[in-house]
């Protein structure tokens, strides 16, 4: 591939960065963190190499669900900005060569939204079939519901018209009829109107829930057809409105049933979906600091169409969910990262952030890191994972690990001054706390994780290999060791990232590489001296390395 390829196709060797408005800075003191205050950040991720920012719902809300419950698809909730403060941010961002992508939330609505306050009002009101009802007793689907916690059903009873309306989600977010074709209408028109705005795509919640047609009414579902057509549409509409936008979307489903997502081998509907299944081998593979889980994962991967891509992470904004583990491989995570009730979630999940599962310990802290840069994919990041945030389990479910940015040792971490009971959340406390994680005194340390990030997004972004390249695992004795070859058009790159507490030597065979002269450290200051075919590569307990292939032909930089 040419360098030139990557400014085309740029979601493939993207790093992509979430944040929340409200968490991330406060810029006119009222507790809230803003759009302006946002802008005023925007160095720190153009310095940390970020390409593209990631906006989490950032539309007015009813903020039962920190903004996945919205009540107007067209605007900025006030409490962060105005459109015209979103459209600065963008264009400052672009400065910067940072693309900007949000949330799109047409699975639900908020319960509060005027099309659903219209639809209860009567049966025959015109926006009755925004939404889906059914007036017959629903079905025991307590399996079925997505926060346990909360909810026992995913039907909710109407009052007022006696029937009830699905919500796949809390009962305050009625699930939106896609079967029909004015709600297609609305949901094409919004994203329109934020790409016309300047947005480059969408990270698309709840895409399999979004397609689905449960309650539909039969001749409704019928004319609707096949839902991946919807999503094509969608797709199409969007390249047609902005030729390099992309969909990003959240399919938690196993690999096969993620790739009808991509299109079946058409690539013409997400562009890019996250990788659960590795997300969740990853920490299975960490607990038990054997790579095993982890190669499998990745070998497991379909094929995809070639200008689709996998968003690989570490953490989200959600509960760390384990869901696709058995429930023994679960209990492993859990036994290692987060054993106290307190640390769970829905039994499915964790709530904590990386380095407190880690108990702080820096090199599996920058061994996970290194090896989230190296996957085949496009790595995302939660906002504070680049200085090691830890979570507040004060903080109810979810909420724990959005907690404000901490930017320095000040009063609130120099996220607000405002008075405490302003904030969106309460700051995290301990040693992971502002006083001890911050970005001030982590952005001028050369051994800070800050700056390991930031080395790590330097070296992936010039490595494009590394988020191209399709799976190859090499074969070496050492369980620990997760050893990938990312080659494509005879440029490879070698990672190896050793999972176990202990030294090993791993042998690299090098007879697929003719012509190879030695092997660049791209992450260390040294070389590996190529003079055998197979050559003895040293990595340290919870080691990794990135090593470039250099032969006459290597056009990337050394
Ligand atoms: C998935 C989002 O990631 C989550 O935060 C939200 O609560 C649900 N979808 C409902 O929108």
């Amino acid at each position: 591939m040419k360098i030139t390829d990557t400014g085309d196709l740029w979601w493939k060797n993207a790093v992509i960065y979430c944040l929340d408005v409200e968490t991330y800075q406060d810029s006119d003191g009222d507790g809230t963190g803003d759009l302006t205050g946002l802008a005023q950040r925007i160095d720190h991720l153009a310095e940390l190499g970020v390409t593209c920012l990631w906006l989490m719902p950032f539309y007015p809300t009813a903020d039962r669900d920190d903004g996945y419950d919205v009540t107007d698809h067209y605007g900025v909730d006030p409490r962060l900005g105005t459109h015209g403060d979103l459209v600065e941010l963008i264009r400052t961002a672009r400065d910067r060569g940072i693309r900007v992508i949000a949330d799109l939330v047409v699975n639900h609505t908020s319960d509060k939204h005027p099309w659903f306050k219209a639809a209860r009002r009567s049966k025959d009101n015109p926006f009755r079939d925004y939404y889906v009802w059914r007036s017959e007793p629903p079905p025991d689907t307590s399996e079925e519901v997505v926060f346990p916690d909360q909810e026992s059903s995913i039907w909710e009873l109407d009052e007022q018209t006696g029937e009830y309306y699905l919500h796949r989600f809390y009962r305050h977010q009625p699930d939106l009829n896609v079967a029909n074709p004015k709600v297609r209408d609305e949901i094409v028109k919004a994203i329109g109107f934020w790409l016309e705005l300047g947005l480059s795509g969408f990270r698309v919640d709840a895409v399999p829930f979004f397609m689905e047609t449960l309650g539909a009414a039969e001749s409704e579902a019928e004319q609707f057809g096949d839902p991946h057509d919807h999503l094509r549409a969608i797709r199409s509409f969007i390249s047609r409105r902005a030729g390099s936008a992309v969909l990003l979307g959240e399919v938690n489903l196993p690999y096969e049933e993620q790739l009808e997502y991509f299109g079946d081998g058409q690539g013409d509907e997400l562009t890019m979906m996250f990788d659960f299944i590795g997300n969740q081998a990853m920490y299975l593979a960490l607990a038990r600091r054997d790579a095993g889980p982890l190669v499998d994962a990745l070998r497991a991967r379909p094929e995809i169409p070639p200008d689709a891509q996998w968003a690989t992470f570490v953490r989200n904004h959600d509960e760390l969910t384990l869901d696709k583990l058995s429930t023994e491989e679960r209990d492993e995570v859990f036994a290692a990262f987060g054993a106290q009730d307190e640390h769970q979630l829905y039994g499915r999940g964790l709530r904590r952030r990386l380095p407190p599962m880690l108990d702080g310990d820096p090199r599996r802290m920058r061994l996970v890191y290194s090896l989230l840069f190296a996957l085949p994919g496009t790595p995302t990041l939660f906002y504070g994972e680049e200085i090691g945030m830890g979570e507040n389990l004060d903080v109810p479910g979810r909420l724990a690990v959005r907690t404000p940015m901490q930017w320095s040792a000040d009063r609130h971490a120099g996220f607000s001054p405002a008075a405490p009971s302003r904030l969106p959340s309460p700051l995290t406390t301990g040693g992971f706390g502002p006083e001890h994680v911050n970005v001030a005194d982590q952005r001028r340390d050369p051994d800070s994780l800050l700056t390991f990030v930031r080395t790590l997004v330097a070296r992936y972004r010039e490595s494009p290999e590394l988020g191209w390249a399709p799976v190859e695992v090499l074969e070496q004795p050492h369980g620990s060791v997760l050893a990938l070859w990312s080659e494509v058009d005879g440029e490879a790159v070698v990672t190896l990232h050793n999972l176990g507490p202990d030294a090993v030597v791993v042998p690299v065979d090098l007879t697929r590489a003719p012509g190879c002269e030695r092997l660049a450290d791209l992450l260390g200051e040294g070389q590996v001296e190529v003079d055998r075919d197979v050559v003895d590569v040293t990595l340290e307990g919870y080691g990794y390395r990135w090593l470039r292939v250099v032969t006459a032909r290597s056009r990337r930089l050394p």
